[in-house]
């Protein structure tokens, strides 16, 4: 047997015990999604989303990239986050960076590994403006999660940047962003920063006519 033919063999069992529990359980998904949290989080096959939060099917609206960036060039970002906000209408958005993210080390690095450098370019400047803190500390383990942490911090900014957010916190009074850190060691999540509906950002980013 190929390894993939074991992951459809598991969504048969999956799907069977499902129905087997709760007979309306697929007809229920189906009809309608209403997550009240959008997860934005790092592609890291050891972080998923909904396990590790305890979560189920239909509870979280979830987009996942190399280190967990919120690029405001980034269409597929941007309308995931346009959808989730304006028309899931969800309370919550997470950003979940872990310690020991390969992107952001590779950040830190002078490696080229290709195109990828192009998106590893945003961690280098979130790098560049917290230079002083991140280099005294005494270990790479210690430079990189602490990286770790204010590349989430920094990607809850720019969630707050972003017209999408700005609009809905003065509207809606939501949603509330929350910056956290995922141990890959112990499988618990730090909480790092938060940004409650209508926190204030600098003046500069702020939209007056929304
Ligand atoms: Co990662």
């Amino acid at each position: 047997m190929h390894s993939y033919e074991k992951l459809l063999l598991e969504n048969r069992a999956w799907a069977t015990e499902q129905v087997q529990t709760d007979p309306q359980y697929f007809k229920r998904l189906a009809a309608q999604q209403a997550p009240e949290f959008l997860w934005i989080g790092c592609s890291d096959s050891r972080v998923p989303a909904d396990k590790i939060t305890g979560t189920e099917p239909g509870e979280i609206f979830v987009h996942r990239n190399i280190a967990n960036l919120v690029v405001n060039t980034d269409m597929n970002l941007l309308s995931v986050l346009q959808y989730a906000v304006e028309v899931l209408k969800v309370k919550h958005v997470i950003v979940c960076g872990h310690y020991g993210c390969g992107g952001v080390k590779a950040a830190m690095g002078n490696h080229h590994f290709g195109i990828i450098n192009n998106w590893l370019k945003e961690i280098k400047d979130v790098y560049r403006l917290h230079r002083e803190e991140v280099d005294v500390l005494p270990t790479e383990e210690q430079r990189v999660d602490r990286l770790i942490e204010l590349n989430v911090r920094e990607q809850i900014f720019n969630l707050a940047k972003t017209s999408i957010i700005q609009a809905a916190w003065k509207n809606e009074q939501r949603p509330h962003l929350h910056g956290w850190c995922y141990g890959l060691n112990d499988g618990l999540i730090k909480p790092v920063c938060e940004m409650n509906a209508g926190s204030k950002i600098d003046s500069l980013y702020e939209y007056d006519n929304l």
